[in-house]
């Protein structure tokens, strides 16, 4: 077998030594051009007294050609250094402070991996991190070397009227006699190399002045292609919006002159917190309510604010190595996660928050990529932006906030920002931050970080009437994973609520009488007993609310305590937990063949309805029932995912007739005649309704599919028309081709709107499926090599359409496996990341089971493959 990986070297945390070098100021001057772009760096660089004595400087570097290479101005010998493919190393350098000038020349337009320089339509742009400076110049390319870097462009102006770089504007010059143009910008704040960027094209912008707490004045810009700056407007709101909130929340202010954020059409994540140059995929940039649905300004607000957070949780404290993503990632994404919860309804949106957490990342910790939310080891760090770091990341830092309370993790918060301000920090740091300042032992919840897996709590709940007490005996259990079989106890916070018979919260009060603060109990032992007395009848019992730990439950409390839950618990997360719970008893139990009408689902869901107290919004997480592959999780194993898929269409058609009189009714009721309007309440609104149009469509009336149709044609706005086409796109009825070809003709020059079209199409649970996405392969608007237009269609059929991707025949999967050999060689970063849709393979029934694992070996035995792809095939079938 030809494993190119079995040469390739794992990264290990215990082996971190700091560079032998420091790099005091980076000097960088580029003359773009499409096909050889000239990059001189100027390194002024001297030993680092925590490093090595007498090393040679080993610089990365990755498919770059070396045009020149000077020291303290002399041009070195060919004997003085070594170049290979992945690095530069100069044998003898002086012992004191130097400077090191190299020449390299890139291909930008050659650069379809979209790492380091590359175009997109026309626009050069960068994306450095993790480990893309590499392929600008050679340099340490790790997130350690801090420098400050000051960055002359120079350009056509005609191709480059707009040339951009970290920081502030020094000066921008024509230059006399030619058509160049060059301009200069400097970042007074050291930072490490994967934060450089780059932007130079025709670009169009808007601006607006931001005053910041202290006073200063900030011009915010942002840069679209040309002819989309009316389409930014709401992100420049959240951008305020986000800068205000940090400032009162955090005390964090806005450091530079200018804050630019540039959209982009090809990108391989979702956007990119380079200081004061933050950029973007376009598709968390531009909106219009005629193009972006709900959702999609949704996101927008949260990746706007949490590429901002990353000014001060990221880049001016950044991290040490990238084994300490978490540091910066799960600690914006819990900021990112506050800022939306301030902005929009608290509770909604921690339904949504934990809905995705349970979804991918409890997913993913019981599957074969399990891992810490601090690795100790890796071979690919692009593989490592996982829902594990980001997820479960932030789930832990909002653990720390529930165990040290408001204040205690404010001041711990503070005294992070103050002492490790500048620096590259370990998780180590940040927890002795809030050690400190709380004066608390944090030895123990430190295992959040290091025990990959998602810890499961066996909960037997007893009341004695003569003792009048209630008692919780709990016991936690870590399952094994990958290179971890046994686990130690977690500190688990567990707010809890104890129910009367008339759904009233009793006051806690623990065995001694002493009142039980916060309402939470912290279990730090393999096994342990709480009891509460003082109640004086059998309470119904609400354990976990908020979902303060990320963990599994399996109780004895019964369906009834279920009930009650559903209608009276006072905390709105476990009142949604209680009746998905419902939703998710009678999901199992139809997918292995009960035919029982699901009463419990249904008496709940009609209380909810005749609830005058909850919003909207909220109503709308109750009406959505679990997906497919959330219901796969939960049976565990022997998994066929057509019975799945038929339990869910049952479930939804038994509700939708049950409840049809009402869900018309409210369908009706809040059908909306004002204009469109992209807040918080409005889109709750429309989430409602179209969650009601959903289930009546279920109940196959034709009558219903008429509803939808009309809904689709007559929308004033993207949700209300994207909507009513998913529902259309569930029914094989001739409307949903009527309605897929009039959306394909109203948007075809849009490819943001298009991406909504191919992925409706993906989703389609129908054995013809996998025939259209391959076709829709062919459609003109369609491109391999856009991260968007791929993700859309193939990506959404991998991840969004288990009973089709698990076709019985194996055809699914192949399709998926020929798709990442084909992207392997142009992106290996995309390949790899649609490779991962076959992480829960092992759970499958053992015919599809034995089929994936074929075209996982296919893969695996390819040779000449990524380190990317490499890495997981081999761990998904380690
Ligand atoms: N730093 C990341 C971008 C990134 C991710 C760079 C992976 C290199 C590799 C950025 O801050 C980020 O986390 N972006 C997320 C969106 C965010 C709201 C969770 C993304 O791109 O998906
Ligand atoms: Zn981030």
């Amino acid at each position: 077998m030809m494993f190119r990986e079995a040469d390739a070297t794992a990264v290990k945390l215990s082996e971190y030594k700091p560079y032998d070098w420091l790099i005091d100021t980076v000097d960088l001057d580029f003359q773009l051009d499409p096909k050889a772009t000239r990059v001189q760096a100027k390194l002024v660089m001297r030993p680092n007294p925590k490093g090595r004595r007498n090393a040679p400087v080993v610089l990365d570097g990755d498919e770059l050609t070396l045009a020149s290479i000077k020291l303290n101005g002399k041009t070195l010998a060919a004997t003085d250094y070594d170049v290979s493919a992945s690095s530069l190393t100069i044998k003898n350098p002086p012992r004191e402070k130097f400077t090191l000038e190299i020449e390299t020349i890139v291909n930008p337009s050659a650069n379809t991996k979209l790492m380091g320089l590359f175009r997109s339509n026309a626009i050069y742009c960068t994306q450095c991190e993790a480990e893309g400076f590499r392929r600008i110049t050679y340099f340490p390319d790790r997130p350690d070397v801090l420098s400050v870097y000051t960055v002359r462009i120079e350009a056509d102006r005609d191709e480059a009227p707009f040339l951009l770089a970290n920081g502030n504007p020094v000066e921008a010059f024509g230059i006399k006699g030619s058509n160049r143009h060059y301009a200069i910008w400097h970042d007074p704040h050291p930072k490490p190399s994967y934060l450089f960027a780059l932007v130079g094209g025709k670009l169009d912008f808007i601006e607006e002045p931001f005053t910041t707490m202290s006073g200063r004045e900030v011009m915010l810009r942002i840069f679209v292609e040309c002819g989309k700056t009316q389409l930014t407007g709401f992100a420049m709101d959240a951008l305020k919006r986000s800068m205000r909130w940090d400032e009162k929340v955090f005390g964090c202010e806005y450091d530079l002159d200018v804050f630019h954020i540039v959209a982009v059409s090809d990108f391989n994540m979702g956007a990119m917190e380079n200081k004061g140059l933050n950029i973007f995929n376009d598709k968390y940039v531009l909106a219009s309510p005629e193009t972006a649905t709900d959702i999609d300004y949704e996101n927008i607000e949260a990746i706007i604010a949490h590429e901002y957070f990353h000014n001060w949780t990221g880049d001016r404290i950044t991290c040490r190595d990238w084994f300490q993503l978490c540091l910066k990632e799960g600690l914006t994404v819990f900021r990112d996660q506050e800022f939306s919860s301030d902005e929009r309804s608290r509770p909604v949106e921690r339904i949504g928050d934990v809905r995705r957490l349970k979804s991918f990342q409890f997913a993913e910790d019981a599957g074969p990529l399990a891992h810490p939310v601090r690795p100790d080891t890796y071979r690919e760090i692009n593989n490592f932006y996982t829902v594990t770091v980001y997820e479960k990341g932030a789930e832990v830092v909002r653990m720390l906030k529930t165990l040290l309370g408001e204040r205690g993790f404010r001041k711990g918060m503070n005294l992070y920002f103050k002492r490790h301000d500048g620096d590259a920090a370990t998780v180590e740091d940040f927890l002795k931050c809030f050690a400190d300042a709380n004066k608390r032992d944090l030895s123990q919840f430190a295992r959040w970080y290091s025990q990959a897996g998602t810890p499961e709590l066996a909960v037997r709940g007893s009341y004695d009437a003569k003792a009048k007490t209630c008692t919780l005996d709990i016991e936690q259990m870590i399952p094994p994973t990958p290179g971890q079989s046994a686990k130690q106890p977690m500190v688990i916070p567990l707010r809890l609520g104890l129910l009367d018979g008339k759904g009233r919260d009793i006051a806690l009060k623990d065995a001694k009488g002493k009142a039980v603060s916060d309402n939470l109990i912290v279990l730090e032992k393999a096994a342990q007993k709480f009891v509460f007395s003082g109640v004086k009848e059998k309470p119904a019992i609400s354990l976990n609310r908020g979902f303060s730990a990320p963990v599994k439950l399996a109780t004895n409390f019964g369906e009834d305590n279920l009930r009650f839950l559903a209608k009276y618990d006072s905390d709105p997360y476990n009142r949604y937990d209680a009746v998905e719970q419902l939703a998710m008893n009678e999901l199992v139990a139809s997918a292995s063949g009960s035919n029982k009408s699901p009463e419990a689902l249904i008496e709940a869901l009609s209380n909810a309805l005749d609830n005058a107290s909850l919003d909207d919004a909220f109503l709308a997480q109750l009406f959505s029932f679990p997906d497919e592959s959330d219901i796969a999780q939960k049976i565990g194993g022997n998994i066929d995912p057509d019975a799945i898929l038929a339990a869910r269409r049952k479930i939804k058609r038994d509700v939708g007739v049950a409840l049809s009189d009402k869900l018309a009714a409210r369908y009706q009721k809040l059908t909306n005649h004002r204009a469109f309007s992209p807040d918080a309440k409005a889109a709750g609104r429309r989430a409602l309704r179209n969650a009601c149009l959903d289930l009546l469509a279920a109940t196959e009336g034709g009558a219903e599919h008429g509803r939808a149709f009309k809904q689709f044609e007559e929308a004033d706005n993207m949700t209300d028309r994207m909507a009513a086409l998913a529902v259309l796109c569930q029914h094989p009825i001739p409307e949903r081709e009527t309605a897929l070809a009039a959306f394909e003709q109203r948007y075809r020059n849009d490819p943001l709107v298009l991406d909504k079209w191919f992925s409706v199409q993906a989703r389609i649970a129908e054995a013809d499926a996998l025939g259209r996405v391959h076709k829709l392969t062919k459609h003109p608007a369609f491109s391999m090599t856009n991260p968007n237009r791929m993700r859309a269609l193939i990506g959404v059929f991998a991840a969004g359409n288990p009973s089709q991707f698990n076709r019985p025949d194996g055809k699914g999967y192949a399709f998926i496996a020929d798709t990442v050999l084909g992207l392997d060689s142009k992106n290996p970063q995309v390949a790899a990341r649609l490779l991962s849709a076959f992480k829960s393979w092992r759970m499958l029934e053992p015919s599809r089971r034995a089929l994936a694992e074929k075209e996982l070996k296919r893969i695996a035995e390819t040779p000449g493959l990524s380190p990317d792809v490499t890495d997981i095939a081999s761990r998904s079938l380690a």
